[in-house]
């Protein structure tokens, strides 16, 4: 049976579906905002479904059983082991981001991120008026790469934080051992605290493999990992994280933190589909995996043979691709606009770095059916433009 069939998601609260939908009531096709068009695996549906047939939803707490399905998945999945209380929940990365520069931080302070990069890197940091240091990724003929020479220039400067995209939305860079290593030990010898952003860490393609910053606790004790199902399942919607930090100092820091800003347990659904998700559902992953690959590929070959000025960045991870269009002489504004009257919707590369003007992002995280039905229109809008 196909797990990722097309799953028609309009006015059903889907930010992706309804509020980007422009003039179209029906037949419209988001490529948008990362979340995936098909259904969570059934035995999340089911436990959500028992749940809320129980009929009670009144406080709640996370017992043992979660946090046994949350460490084994990180030792079967991510290859490292962590200790009770080495890790918590929290209302999903974006509010573990927050939490970080506020717990770890102080006002002024420098913060490194790497553009380009999911736009709420950049809200977190302003939010809390911190300063933003951009050491941007090198793109060579569309490969990316880390500039470690000026990552430790920033690091040189005083920067206090950096926080890492591991696997990098939107390039899909799944970073290698060898430069994870060299993060870390950048970060040591200047005292730096690192944020790993782990929230695409299950959506690895073929031939990649994913290093969790989980493997260098005992290296280093200004680590902060932060994982999450959001991405993997499809159910972001829920808001929930997985923190982990092994330094007691700074784990009461962000304890602190989410006391002042949150002041509750989390979700009762979330924890139970994060539970579910972690311990019956590792096929399906494995299935998605193979799914989102054959997406690539369809993507790759339909721009190859139709228009083979598009330059696509490879992608190692995650289920965005990352699409150079500098060939239509239109900027990503223009061209994220105008798409939407050929009835669907692409992310424009601007908003992750105010620097670029020629690239979309196309998440592809839906059914064969729905990509290629999307393809075509994004093609009649390439065609159309080319003739104009
Ligand atoms: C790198 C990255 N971090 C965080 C998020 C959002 O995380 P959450 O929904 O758990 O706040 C996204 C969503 O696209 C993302 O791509």
């Amino acid at each position: 049976m196909n797990a990722f069939k097309s799953l028609d998601r309009s006015y059903t609260n889907a930010r992706k579906w309804d509020l980007e939908r422009g003039p179209f009531e029906d037949d419209f096709l988001p490529f948008s905002i990362a979340d995936s068009d098909y259904k969570s695996p059934k035995p999340i549906i089911d436990a959500l479904k028992k749940r809320v047939e129980h009929g009670a939803f009144g406080y709640n707490y996370i017992d043992e059983s979660y946090e046994k399905a949350v460490a084994n998945w990180f030792s079967r999945r991510y290859h490292f082991t962590v200790q009770k209380g080495e890790f918590f929940p929290a209302p999903g990365v974006v509010a573990a981001l927050y939490l970080a520069v506020k717990g770890l931080t102080r006002k002024q302070d420098k913060v490194v991120i790497q553009t380009p990069v999911y736009p709420r890197f950049f809200d977190v940091i302003h939010d809390n008026h911190r300063e933003l240091i951009d050491n941007k990724l090198v793109n060579i003929n569309g490969h990316y790469t880390m500039d470690f020479f000026g990552l430790e220039e920033a690091f040189k400067q005083g920067a206090k934080m950096f926080i890492l995209c591991n696997p990098h939305n939107p390039v899909g860079r799944v970073w290698t051992k060898h430069e994870i290593e060299q993060v870390v030990n950048l970060c040591k010898k200047y005292k730096v605290t690192l944020v790993s952003d782990e929230i695409h860490a299950d959506i690895i393609l073929k031939g990649h493999e994913f290093t969790s910053l989980g493997h260098y606790l005992d290296d280093y004790d200004q680590l902060m990992v932060c994982t999450s199902p959001n991405k993997t399942f499809n159910i972001a919607g829920l808001h929930l994280s997985n923190i982990v930090i092994r330094n007691p100092k700074m784990r009461e820091a962000i304890h602190h933190e989410l006391r002042v800003s949150h002041n509750c347990t989390p979700n009762l659904f979330a924890t139970l589909a994060c539970q579910v998700a972690y311990t019956e559902c590792d096929d399906w992953v494995d299935a998605q995996n193979h799914h989102i690959e054959q997406n690539f590929k369809r993507l790759y070959a339909f721009f190859k043979l139709h228009v083979p000025q598009m330059k696509i960045t490879k992608a190692e991870g995650t289920y965005l691709a990352w699409l150079d269009m500098s060939f239509l002489k239109k900027d990503s504004i223009y061209i994220t606009k105008k798409v939407m009257d050929y009835g669907i919707t692409l992310s424009d590369g601007n908003k992750f770095d105010p620097d670029l003007k020629d690239f979309v992002r196309m998440n592809l995280a839906c059914s064969k059916d729905q990509l290629e039905a999307g393809l075509e229109r994004f093609l009649n809008f390439i065609l159309d433009e080319l003739q104009a």
